[in-house]
């Protein structure tokens, strides 16, 4: 068995297009999807089309929530901009996402981790803008309890595999539309294969026109996501 993984795709249709177009290369069972689907000044609503086209099993992001909900968070400058152009069918299809699910109790899929679609698992990404890396008492406790031989993750954009010392997989794929991967602009996504019994992952970094995309944000009024677009290095400001 063999699963995409995409994550992040915060409304980087053109991201989501070249990542569809690996994964058909690759030749997957399924594609699931870890959530932030359409928070970007890039194209949201393309990105939330072809989405709700697709239907991929898919669990809530923090953005996600704040723009369903309409929550006070969803009135900074990007929430407020995706809000502001999502249609009502957009915005019952976010509200109609859990905040976990699993693939017949083999995989399990959150946003940050099992308990917070803001918290971070692998990485510590939102202290000062800089990644910091947990220790392993700290990664292992967030998968108390969770009997999944795949746990997967997202939110922070950074891509990282680990295993347990119980041999469970941890995945975070990395974000399809916004890179924060120092110097990566590729799309990110992971493949989960299961050979006898035992599951694997890997990642791939798939190029596409990200120029095409900073010119998106530009136009937008958002000049400060174009050159994450290019770089894939964070920006020294905060971008929502
Ligand atoms: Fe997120």
């Amino acid at each position: 068995m063999r699963i995409a993984v995409i994550s992040d795709v915060h409304g980087n249709r053109l991201a989501l297009e070249a990542v569809e177009a690996d994964i058909a290369m690759v030749g997957v069972d399924a594609t699931i999807n870890l959530g932030d689907l359409f928070a970007g000044p890039l194209d949201p609503i393309g990105a939330a089309d072809l989405l709700i086209e697709r239907d991929y099993p898919t669990v809530i992001g923090n953005h996600d929530r704040y723009i369903a909900h309409g929550l006070p968070q969803s009135k900074q400058p990007v929430d407020r901009f995706v809000t502001e152009r999502l249609k009502p069918v957009h915005l019952e299809y976010l509200r109609s996402l859990p905040a976990t699910r699993d693939i017949e109790g083999e995989v399990f899929l959150c946003h940050g981790t099992p308990a917070s679609d803001e918290e971070p698992w692998l990485d510590g990404w939102w202290t000062g803008r800089t990644v910091t890396m947990p220790g392993e008492a700290e990664v292992t406790a967030k998968a108390d309890g969770l009997e999944f031989p795949v746990l997967l993750c997202g939110h922070t954009h950074v891509s990282r595999i680990v295993r347990l010392r119980d041999g469970r997989l941890v995945v975070n794929p990395g974000s399809v539309g916004l890179q924060f991967n120092y110097g990566a602009p590729d799309a990110r996504y992971a493949v989960l294969e299961r050979h006898g019994g035992r599951w694997a992952a890997s990642i791939r970094a798939v190029p596409y026109d990200f120029e095409a995309v900073a010119q998106q944000a530009i136009a937008n009024g958002f000049p400060h996501w174009a050159d994450v677009m290019r770089t894939g290095w964070p920006s020294a400001i905060g971008l929502f």
